[in-house]
């Protein structure tokens, strides 16, 4: 479903966003830093596979490319703020942009989709690690920028079948999808933690042992939750359509539409 969002920030907004939890804000302002340039290969990628789907699965796809269309574009206007605070964030986008412009150029049309499929796999595993420790992570944040990223996940769980049901439509290779998985998940991976230590450092958190210890908790358990979900995502008849989602987005979504001039906010929902 494509739903027209617009987020808006108040001219003090403080782009270390999280009062409680600082290196939370920087984690999370480095995957937003990512998706104006990983989102937009995606759809690139996906779009290639088109002409060849069904009517069913290419009215699914069209809907999906707009809801990612739309992703990249409310991050773009969030990270202009980040790196208007930050200018040094510039150099990481200019080798994001080099990377996926690479990978776009480089690649077959069916490691791409199969790129494009290993990163939805990676973005539902996101919501469901999120999902399961929201109070944890969100208490204290600033609701614009929380509800930023939770309703992106909420829309990656409502999508999460679409780049695997077309990459199985039109290539279907296990090998091929394994090394798309794979290097999706290390480019997100690398990038991530490059923009996280680059915003620690200079928002004075990276000698803090307590930023370490936080830092390691969300990696460890983020870890676990991921390897799994990648492992069973690679196996013969695997479909994400089987994973059970995480129910408090289904819910933040049907509250949108119940009244879409109003974004809800996390803390007003009973999950
Ligand atoms: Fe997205
Ligand atoms: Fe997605």
């Amino acid at each position: 479903m494509t739903r027209r969002v617009d987020f808006t920030y108040p001219d003090d907004f403080n782009p270390q966003w999280h009062s409680r939890l600082p290196e939370f804000a920087c984690a999370a302002n480095a995957v937003s830093l990512m998706m104006p340039f990983a989102e937009p290969y995606v759809v690139k990628s996906v779009r290639t596979a088109l002409p060849h789907l069904e009517p069913e699965l290419a009215s699914q796809t069209r809907e999906y490319l707009a809801q990612e269309l739309q992703h990249h574009a409310q991050h773009r206007r969030f990270n202009d703020l980040l790196v208007a605070d930050e200018p040094g964030l510039a150099r990481l986008e200019r080798w994001m942009r080099g990377v996926f412009g690479w990978l776009h150029r480089s690649r077959s049309d069916a490691f791409n989709v199969a790129f494009a499929a290993g990163f939805e796999t990676v973005a539902y595993t996101s919501a469901r690690w999120t999902e399961a420790r929201l109070d944890k992570l969100m208490t204290g944040a600033d609701d614009v920028a929380a509800t930023l990223f939770l309703w992106h996940l909420a829309e990656e769980v409502e999508h999460k079948t679409v780049a695997f049901d077309v990459y199985q439509a039109v290539h279907g290779k296990r090998r091929t999808y394994v090394a798309g998985l794979i290097t999706s998940m290390f480019a997100l991976a690398i990038f991530a933690a490059l923009g996280t230590a680059f915003l620690l450092y200079r928002k004075g958190r990276f000698f803090r042992p307590v930023a370490h210890w936080r830092m390691l908790v969300w990696t460890v358990s983020f870890t676990f939750e991921l390897l799994p979900a990648m492992a069973v995502s690679t196996l013969k008849g695997h479909n994400p359509a089987k994973l059970a989602d995480p129910p408090f987005f289904k819910l933040w979504l049907r509250q949108l539409e119940a009244d879409p001039e109003q974004l809800p906010v996390w803390s007003d929902l009973d999950a």
